[in-house]
């Protein structure tokens, strides 16, 4: 399938005040988005995503490199016709309904007046918004603002969507909500770009991410590739002996009433814990492997550079 992104070698430099002076925010940046997927853009706070979106949807113009979207240069105009956006803290207009919102939108994009009632309806109910439609926007908490701006990204009916921390400030519900209508968009067809810097948002929705930490892409891929199998230890909860009588076995890493937490890091000791467990007359409340998980990953990453 084409690529609905394509970046390669990417730079920014912005200036430093009003001395001649710049400082490098994107240093060669390259990756791809396929069509159809949903592509999470993960990376600490100032590493650089809204640089790189400004830079694809033209606001910004970078020092170098190229950029395209959906096979065209996104120097041409017309390359960002196929684009919804969802900026990182948009700003609506208090005084209007959601319907007046999306009304109002969809006039910037001169749809016609069946076709953009439709499609407002659509949307309206693909988010969530059916019932609030028309109350004003000021009336809205965060997450139902958050889901007019995700339909107000849809409203050109785009191949692409962009957007920016959807996530951002959300409760666990909220964003959950938001997760969902992302997954609907793209069971809509739609190719969706989105950055976070929250791993799970990511891990449980994208089908490949890129991370960038201080400028550089430092890794990219499908999500099953990126993270192993690997055990990284296995967790065991005791009842009933003291941590000392593990020593050697595994680390304790805490301790409370008659429990252990322990965590053994050789494989082939978590058989001589079950039967000192059982010798000991132990109880045994609980055993996990623990596998390698996109968190581990990014944090390696994020220390490390
Ligand atoms: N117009 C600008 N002039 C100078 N420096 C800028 C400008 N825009 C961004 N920067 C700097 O570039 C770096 C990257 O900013 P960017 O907004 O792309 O980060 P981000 O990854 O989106 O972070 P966040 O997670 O906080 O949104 C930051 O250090 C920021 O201060
Ligand atoms: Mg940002």
């Amino acid at each position: 399938m084409a690529d609905a992104i394509r970046i390669q070698d990417l730079r920014k430099n912005f200036r430093l005040g009003f001395i001649p002076k710049t400082r490098e925010i994107l240093k060669g940046i390259t990756f791809a988005v396929r069509e159809g997927e949903i592509f999470g853009y993960l990376g600490p706070n100032g590493a650089g995503k809204t640089t790189t979106i400004k830079c694809l949807l033209g606001l910004i113009r970078p020092d170098a490199g190229t950029i395209e979207i959906l096979g065209r240069s996104h120097l041409s105009p017309r390359s960002r016709e196929p684009l919804g956006f969802l900026p990182e803290n948009p700003y609506f207009y208090d005084y209007l309904t959601a319907r007046e919102f999306l009304a109002f939108t969809a006039d910037l994009f001169g749809l016609g007046r069946r076709e953009k009632e439709d499609r407002i309806r659509r949307l309206l109910a693909l988010v969530g918004l059916e019932r609030a439609a028309d109350l004003p926007l000021r009336k809205y908490s965060r997450g139902m603002l958050q889901r007019a701006g995700l339909a107000q990204a849809l409203i050109n009916d785009p191949k692409l969507v962009i957007l920016d921390e959807p996530l951002g400030g959300m409760d666990p519900i909220g964003r959950k909500e938001i997760r969902d209508i992302i997954v609907r968009f793209k069971d809509e067809g739609k190719t969706v770009f989105f950055t976070s810097h929250i791993l799970q948002d990511i891990e449980m929705i994208c089908d490949r991410v890129a991370i960038i930490v201080g400028g550089r892409i430092v890794k990219e891929g499908a999500l099953r590739d990126l993270v192993s199998e690997r055990v990284l230890f296995t967790e065991a909860t005791v009842a009933g002996l003291p941590p000392a009588a593990f020593a050697g076995l595994g680390e304790s890493v805490s301790a409370q009433g008659d429990r252990v937490l322990l965590r053994i890091f050789d494989e082939s000791k978590v058989d001589k814990v079950l039967d000192l467990v059982r010798g000991q007359k132990g109880r045994l409340l609980s055993l996990s492997p623990r596998t390698e998980t996109l968190e581990d990953i990014f944090v390696e990453t994020v220390t490390r550079t």
